[in-house]
């Protein structure tokens, strides 16, 4: 679904910035595309992973380690597409997610897209109901999870501390109008998971034709039906 819409979005984009790039599962297609590409993740053994990818890949791959909650990113640099497909939803709380989009809005001009990435409120509920047999631990997390979500009764995000990385939830109806309020366009909204994963064996134009359906229907669909809410914006 990332890639459709970077190549609805921002077909002619010549620079990107991937934050919280990980392993470089989106950055490193995109410098064989021939951009030209920084990744930024808070993990180093992420980045060693995505550094060894592009070596085996023969691209150029320019990397940062940062914590896009504390560090700047680049400054006084910008990039016609921006990548945020992670940090958003392992912030503490809402000054994190004010922060992070600040920090992509200080390195986009003014034809740049930023495609961001939100999880939502409904992914476990989601997640559950697609299980051919749901047992007793599924129906207690997700009993507990939503205890929690009504207890915390906190507006568009909801936090969860977890030993390894905070989850930040969002209500997806409410993501729009809150990225307007803060000055962005939003170009789209999308349920990104409303199907599964295409078996590898199927064949690359039916893959094409079917990623157009499932953006189509992640459009129209209520938004709790995908569990990641990926949306388009522009300065
Ligand atoms: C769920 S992974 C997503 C990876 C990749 N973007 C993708 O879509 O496949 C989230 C990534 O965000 C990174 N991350 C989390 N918090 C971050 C922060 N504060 N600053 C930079 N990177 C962060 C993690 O290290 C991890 O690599």
């Amino acid at each position: 679904m990332t890639f459709h819409l970077i190549e609805k979005y921002a077909p002619n984009a010549k620079t990107a910035c991937d934050i919280g790039g990980a392993t470089g599962v989106y950055a490193i297609p995109l410098a064989l595309s021939g951009k030209d590409v920084c990744l930024c993740d808070i993990s180093q053994k992420e980045i060693d992973l995505a550094i060894q990818k592009a070596v085996e890949c023969g691209v150029k791959l320019q990397v940062k380690k940062c914590d896009v909650f504390t560090d700047d990113l680049f400054l006084g640099k910008t990039f016609d597409l921006i990548l945020c497909l992670g940090p958003l939803y392992h912030c503490h709380n809402e000054r994190d997610v004010r922060e992070v989009l600040s920090k992509i809005s200080l390195i986009m001009h003014s034809g740049s897209v930023a495609i961001l990435a939100f999880l939502s409120k409904y992914a476990k509920l989601n997640k559950t109901s697609r299980k051919t047999q749901i047992d007793k631990d599924d129906m207690r997390n997700l009993i507990n999870f939503h205890n929690f979500i009504n207890e915390s009764n906190s507006g568009l995000f909801i936090f969860r501390e977890k030993p390894e990385l905070p989850i930040s939830y969002v209500v997806p109806e409410q993501i729009s109008p809150f990225l307007k309020s803060l000055g962005f366009i939003v170009e789209d909204v999308v349920a990104a998971d409303v199907f599964e994963k295409c078996a590898p064996t199927a064949e690359y134009s039916e893959i094409v034709r079917f990623t157009e359906l499932a953006y189509q229907l992640g459009r129209s669909a209520k938004l709790n039906d995908g569990n990641h809410i990926i949306v388009v914006i522009k300065k």
